[in-house]
């Protein structure tokens, strides 16, 4: 637990959703400094820190979290190494902020959550979309009953970038459920104020073929039927490598209305010209997309480590979003529906 005014975080993996945590600490954020990164990749860490000019560089994370001048991390390694570095990190009294999905598995998310508490540390998980202005502004709304009670919530993610090469192996990412749809699993039981109590996924690869022969059971394409406790519907249309853009929607169906979140586009301008075509800008990237919600949420993390306050996205909801993915992916991979027990 840290005493100080100003926060001295230290960056933990500087690759593709590293450098928007660290751009932003850079000039930002409130009552925080980059005070150092840690890659293993030194090409990675030169590259960020011609860039960045950090005060401390660690190719070790050991290393980094041995250092008493730094008060808490921001995790964005592969998922499969967050276990290992949340615990070092707690044990090592640092407060923690760790990119989604939290973990592998729930069994990894419990001794996760276990560690940040008994060492009295932070525990915030990167689910930025609860961030947005929008859907906050939809989540309000929901709560004030503006369409009746919710009916059925669809959440869409489609991803433009090819995958990275550790994604393939869907044991070290649990393939686009975990890496793309943990987003929407977490917006749908946000949304909803309800758990979700049964998955039916199903999904294929359509877009790396070159990899069938050596990781046959990766998907880039998924889609899954959800039904919450209540009995509120739930549907996730997931993929990864899309190439047209990054797509992000919401549709929440209510019994006395329907609203919606996002677009395609990337501006609110359209243009027509003499070829009798309309041309608008495609959203490229979730860079730009949720641009204001990542600043919002690494400010969040400062704020509730300065103000002693539970980080808004918990330890526990990261949790239930690796619970969901885990049991998406084993409907997918052995065709069932899966039913999710509550007092796992
Ligand atoms: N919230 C979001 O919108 C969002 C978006 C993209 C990725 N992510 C998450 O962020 C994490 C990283 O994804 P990415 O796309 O940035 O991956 P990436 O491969 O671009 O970057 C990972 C970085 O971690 C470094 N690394 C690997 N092992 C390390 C270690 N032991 N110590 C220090 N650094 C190490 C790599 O060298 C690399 O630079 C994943 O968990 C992913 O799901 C979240």
């Amino acid at each position: 637990m840290t005493q100080h005014t100003e926060i001295n975080i230290c960056l933990i993996g500087t690759g593709r959703a590293g450098m928007i945590h660290a751009r932003n600490l850079i000039s930002k954020i409130n009552h925080a400094s980059l005070a150092a990164i840690c890659d293993v990749n030194p090409e990675n860490l030169q590259k960020v820190q011609q860039e960045l000019q950090v005060a401390k560089t660690f190719t070790d994370y050991h290393e980094a979290l041995a250092d008493d001048e730094i008060d808490a991390v921001i995790i964005v390694t592969p998922t499969v190494l967050h276990r290992e570095i949340v615990l070092a990190a707690a044990a090592a009294k640092k407060d923690i902020f760790c990119e989604k999905p939290l973990a592998m598995t729930v069994a990894e998310c419990d001794e996760m959550i276990a560690a940040a508490k008994a060492n009295h540390v932070k525990l915030q998980v990167g689910f930025m979309r609860r961030f947005d202005e929008s859907f906050q502004e939809a989540k309000r709304q929901i709560d004030e009953g503006a369409i009746g009670s919710v009916v059925m919530i669809k959440s869409l993610t489609h991803g433009p970038s090819k995958p990275q090469p550790w994604m393939f192996d869907i044991s070290k990412s649990n393939g686009p459920i975990g890496e793309v749809n943990s987003h929407d699993l977490d917006t749908l039981r946000w949304f909803a104020g309800s758990e979700i109590a049964e998955i039916y996924a199903i999904g294929g690869n359509f877009r790396s073929p070159q990899v069938k022969a050596q990781y046959p059971n990766f998907y880039d394409t998924v889609a899954m039927n959800l039904k919450f406790s209540d009995g509120k519907l739930g549907m996730i249309d997931g993929a990864q490598y899309v190439q047209y853009g990054y797509d992000a929607r919401v549709e929440i169906l209510g019994t006395d209305g329907i609203m919606q979140i996002g677009t395609q586009t990337k501006y609110n301008v359209v243009t027509v010209n003499r070829t009798h075509h309309s041309q608008q800008t495609a959203m490229n990237s979730w860079r730009y997309l949720f641009r204001n919600a990542y600043v919002a949420e690494d400010q969040a993390f400062v704020d509730a480590i300065l103000n002693d306050t539970q980080p808004v996205v918990t330890g526990e909801d990261g949790k239930m979003a690796v619970k969901l993915v885990d049991a998406g992916l084993e409907s997918l991979l052995q065709h069932r529906v899966v039913k999710i027990r509550e007092d796992d």
